[in-house]
């Protein structure tokens, strides 16, 4: 799975997961200039909150230069902001809000809309305008954070559900939730410059086993077909979520060991 510019990275906890993920992001916006920001498309689940916690508070908060960023996200549930469910709501929480008027612009999917299909398409737009590219142009987002689910989705992108690749941006029924999700597709991650896969726990451990090394014969996972065309993709991954893989391919990356 894992293409040309590819790594995968092994340390030992949760925690250093978040640390890895907030250097990502420090290296992301290093030399960037409001006027050219770093464009960072969030994903959703409880495994950012300790990197956005990382990151509202000090050393690395000082270490950023925020009014150079502009966050998206890469997916959103069908929830208002102040649900516990909200995508952009834990972002809010732990990482906006903390850093008050320093907070870096934010763009949200309006998860709480009653047409999704309407707000997945304005999100596209807005995603265009903000980045002066129009079709039949996709646009490159320097940096993007991408989770696991233990059944290999990745944004709202689920097995067994086919998403168009003539949109950027679109809404998905997900059956096994009962729900309908905003997700970037493919063509929009891949375009990406720089992909970072956050990965903990061992209830990810089959998932990332079925994406990364593959059986002969086993089905694809969406997070499978992530494989930006230019750009680079680091699987960050803790011990526990790393432990199904065998050691030809835990070890691309090596071990972070030392870094503080
Ligand atoms: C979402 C996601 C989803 C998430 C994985 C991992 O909105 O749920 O974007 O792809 O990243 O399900 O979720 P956890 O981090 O909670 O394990």
């Amino acid at each position: 799975m894992t293409g040309t510019g590819s790594s995968v990275r092994v340390v030992e906890d949760a925690e250093a997961v978040a640390r890895e993920g907030a250097e990502a992001f420090v290296a992301c916006v290093g030399g960037r200039r409001p006027e050219n920001p770093c464009r960072v498309a969030l994903s959703g689940g409880k495994t950012p909150e300790p990197m956005y916690r990382l990151l509202a508070s000090e050393p690395t908060r000082s270490r950023i230069d925020w009014i150079s960023f502009e966050c998206f996200f890469t997916d959103e549930r069908p929830v208002p902001p102040e649900e516990a469910q909200s995508n952009y709501g834990l972002f809010h929480r732990t990482l906006l809000e903390p850093l008050g008027i320093m907070a870096p612009r934010t763009y949200r999917i309006r998860g709480e809309a009653s047409d999704l299909d309407l707000a997945a398409r304005r999100y596209e737009a807005l995603i265009r305008n903000r980045t002066s590219v129009f079709p039949p142009g996709v646009p490159s987002f320097d940096l993007v954070f991408l989770g696991l689910g233990p059944d290999g989705h990745t944004a709202s992108l689920f097995p067994g559900i086919p998403v168009p690749d003539d949109r950027l941006v679109i809404a998905v029924w997900v059956e096994k939730l009962q729900q309908k999700r905003v997700t970037m597709t493919l063509p929009l991650l891949n375009a990406a410059s720089r992909i970072v896969f956050l990965v903990s726990g061992k209830e990810k451990a089959k998932a990332v086993r079925r994406t990364l090394a593959p059986e002969r014969g086993e089905e694809s996972t969406p997070a499978s077909s992530v494989s930006p065309r230019r750009g680079e993709v680091i699987w960050v991954l803790d011990r526990e979520a790393a432990s199904e893989l065998p050691a030809a391919v835990a070890g691309t990356g090596g071990p972070e060991r030392g870094r503080r």
